[in-house]
C-alpha cells in the first residue's frame, strides 16, 4: 500500500511561552496519543529519568532535546491520517538543533500569542522555513486573554513576514467578552462552557454569518462585531488558496485558545486537509520523490546518551523515499559500508517503539556507536546525496583552554563528536594552538562544558576569543580564494570538515572585507 499520501510531518514554530507545548500537549491529546493534559509538560519528570546525563536540563527546567511524535486520527472524507510532530526545543539558544529539525518537515504551525504577535523567535524560524518553502498554518493562541485586535495581528504577519494571510476563522471577542470562534468555512461557531470557560463540544453550525439563529447564542454586542469584522476580514484578505500555501506564500490563520481546547481540532484538521504529504527532497544528482521505490532518507539530528547505561546515539532519520523495513540494509553515502538496522526506532508520545515498517515523511532512530552523522544521507543503492541541511555562522565564538594539557586528545575528540552532533561548531585557527569554538546561543556554551567534563573527563574553561562571528568563505576560481587566505592568514580557519573559515572581530567586519574581496563569497550558512 503507497503511504505517501498520509503522513503529516511537521513542527511547530514559536517565540517561548507562545504556548507551543500546551498546544503540542493537545494535539497529542486530541489525536490519542496520550490520555491525561499535562503529560507533556510533565513530561520534565520523565524525561530527566530518561537523559539525567545532562545537569543542565533539570538546572534549567527546559528541553534540550527534541523529540518526535506521532499520532493518528481519521480526517472525515480522507480516512486515517498519521501526524509527526517534531518538537524543536523552544529555548531561544538551541536555534541550530532547530533549524537542522526544520529541514526535516514538510509543514509547519506558527503559534504566536495573541498579546504579542510576532517575537524574534518566530521570525527566526520562520525565516529558516522560508529558505525550503515551507508551508506555514498560523494558530493565533490565547484569544481566552485579553489580546491585541485580530486585524492588527493579521496585518503584522503580513507585513513583518513578507507573507500572505487569509483568515480561517474569527474570535468573537476576546478575554472576558470572548464568545467562541466562528470558523469561516464550516459556518461553525464553537463556544465555551462551565466555570473555566472551556471548549467542552459546543458547536453548531449556522447557513452563514447573516443566519438569525446566531441571535440566540450570541450577545448584541458581540454578534454585531463578529459581523463587521467578518465582512471586512473577508472582504479584505484573499481568499485560502491550497496551491499558495504549499508554495510558502500564503498562511490560512486559525484563532485559538490552546489552554481552552479552542481551534485544536480545526488546527488537525487543516494539517491534515490541507498540508502536504512528503515532498521532494533537494538531493544530488537529482531531488528524489517520496514515490522512488528504494529507501532513501538523511539525518538531522543525532542524539547522545539518551539512555545513560549505555554509550548510543540515536540518529534521526527523515525517511525520503521507499518502505523501509526492520532490517534492512542502507549504506550511509559518502563514508562507509551498508549498515543493517535492526532495531529502528519510532518515537510515539509515550514510548519508543519499535518499527517495523516505516514510510516517506516517517522519522527512524537508528541507534549506533557514532558511525552516523548529521547530514549523513542513507539508502539502498548509495546512489544519492541529499543537499540542504545547513550549518549556521555561530554567533558566539571562544576559545577554548585545556587546564590539563595531556588531554589534548580527549579535547579534540569530544569537540569533534560534539560537532558532528551538531551541538557546537569547531574551528581550528591556521596559526596558533587554541581551538575555538563556536555556538549560535549562550547556554550551548553551558551544555558544552558539562559534556565536557561528565561524558569526556576533560576540565576546559572558556575565553573569550578575538572573533564576533564565522563566514564560510569560497571562490569560483581557487586562486581568488587562495590570495584572499593568504593575505588573512591571521583569520582563518578551517572548520571540521576542513572547510575554509573566516572568523571575522565583528558583522562590520565581515562587510568590509567582503567589499574588498568581491570574487570571495561569504557565506553565514553551509549546506552539508
Ligand atoms: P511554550 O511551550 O511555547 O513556552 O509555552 P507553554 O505551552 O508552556 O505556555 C506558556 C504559558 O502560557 C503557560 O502558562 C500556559 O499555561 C499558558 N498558555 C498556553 N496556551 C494558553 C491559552 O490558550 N490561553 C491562556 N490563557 N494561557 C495559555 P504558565 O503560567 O507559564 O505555565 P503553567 O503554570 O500554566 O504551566
Amino acid at each position: 500500500m503507497n503511504h505517501t499520501s498520509d503522513r503529516r510531518t511537521f513542527a511547530i514554530i514559536s517565540h517561548p511561552d507562545a504556548g507551543k507545548t500546551t498546544l503540542t500537549e493537545k494535539l497529542l491529546l486530541f489525536g490519542g496519543a496520550i490520555h491525561l493534559a499535562g503529560e507533556v509538560k510533565a513530561r520534565g519528570a520523565n524525561r530527566r529519568a530518561r537523559s539525567d546525563w545532562m545537569k543542565i536540563e533539570q538546572q534549567r527546567g527546559i528541553s534540550v532535546t527534541s523529540s518526535v511524535m506521532t499520532f493518528e486520527r481519521e480526517i472525515e472524507g480522507m480516512g486515517g491520517l498519521t501526524f509527526n510532530l517534531l518538537d524543536t526545543p523552544g529555548h531561544e539558544d538551541f536555534s541550530e538543533d532547530t533549524y537542522r529539525t526544520l529541514t526535516a518537515v514538510d509543514s509547519a504551525v506558527m503559534v504566536i500569542d495573541a498579546a504579542r504577535g510576532i517575537e524574534a523567535q518566530t521570525r527566526k524560524l520562520f525565516e529558516v522555513c522560508r529558505l525550503r518553502s515551507v508551508p506555514i498554518i498560523t494558530f493565533v493562541n490565547k484569544v481566552d486573554r485579553e489580546g491585541r485586535p485580530p486585524f492588527e495581528l493579521l496585518d503584522e504577519v503580513a507585513e513583518m513576514l513578507q507573507l500572505d494571510v487569509t483568515p480561517m476563522s474569527w474570535p468573537v471577542g476576546m478575554g472576558s467578552d470572548f464568545e467562541g470562534i466562528y470558523d469561516f468555512h464550516a459556518n461553525a461557531l464553537s463556544q465555551p462552557e462551565g466555570p473555566s470557560r472551556e471548549f467542552m463540544g459546543k458547536a453548531r453550525r449556522f447557513t452563514g454569518l447573516d443566519d438569525p439563529a446566531l441571535e440566540s447564542v450570541l450577545s448584541a454586542p458581540g454578534l454585531a462585531t463578529l459581523r463587521d469584522e467578518a465582512e471586512l476580514a473577508l472582504g479584505g484578505y484573499g481568499e485560502f488558496d491550497v496551491e499558495a500555501y504549499r508554495a510558502g506564500d500564503q498562511t490560512p490563520v486559525y484563532f485559538g485558545s490552546a489552554l481552552k481546547d479552542f481551534g485544536v481540532a480545526e488546527l488537525i484538521d487543516a494539517l491534515g486537509r490541507h498540508a502536504p504529504g512528503p515532498r521532494p527532497q533537494p538531493a544530488e544528482p537529482a531531488q528524489v520523490l517520496p514515490d522512488r521505490a528504494d529507501v532513501t532518507g538523511f539525518v538531522f539530528k543525532v542524539q547522545a546518551n539518551m539512555d545513560p547505561n549505555h554509550r548510543d546515539r540515536i540518529a534521526f532519520m527523515r525517511l525520503c523515499s521507499g518502505t523501509f523495513k526492520r532490517g534492512m540494509k542502507l549504506t550511509p553515502t559518502g563514508h562507509g559500508k551498508p549498515i543493517a538496522i535492526h532495531s529502528p526506532i519510532l518515537f510515539f508520545a509515550r514510548e519508543r517503539e519499535l518499527a517495523d515498517e516505516a514510510f516517506p515523511g516517517d522519522i527512524i532512530g537508528i541507534p549506533n556507536h557514532g558511525t552516523l552523522r548529521v547530514g549523513d544521507t542513507l539508502s539502498e543503492r548509495a546512489d544519492v546525496r541529499f543537499t540542504g541541511l545547513p550549518n549556521f555562522a555561530p554567533e558566539i565564538l571562544r576559545r577554548v583552554a585545556l587546564k590539563d594539557p595531556t588531554k589534548t586528545k580527549q579535547l579534540r575528540k569530544a569537540l569533534d563528536d560534539m560537532a558532528e552532533e551538531g551541538v557546537t561548531q569547531v574551528f581550528y585557527p591556521e596559526i596558533g594552538s587554541n581551538w575555538i569554538i563556536g555556538v549560535v546561543g549562550q547556554l550551548q556554551l553551558e551544555v558544552l562544558l558539562s559534556r565536557l567534563e561528565a561524558e569526556y573527563k576533560v576540565d576546559a574553561g572558556l575565553e573569550m576569543a578575538p572573533y564576533d562571528t564565522a563566514r564560510w568563505v569560497s571562490a569560483a576560481d581557487p586562486a581568488d580564494l587562495k590570495a584572499f587566505m593568504d593575505l588573512n592568514r591571521t583569520s582563518m580557519a578551517k572548520d571540521r570538515d576542513n572547510n575554509p573559515v573566516y572568523l571575522a572581530k565583528t558583522a562590520w567586519d565581515v562587510g568590509y572585507v567582503a567589499d574588498r574581496y568581491p570574487k570571495v563569497t561569504f557565506a553565514a550558512t553551509r549546506e552539508r
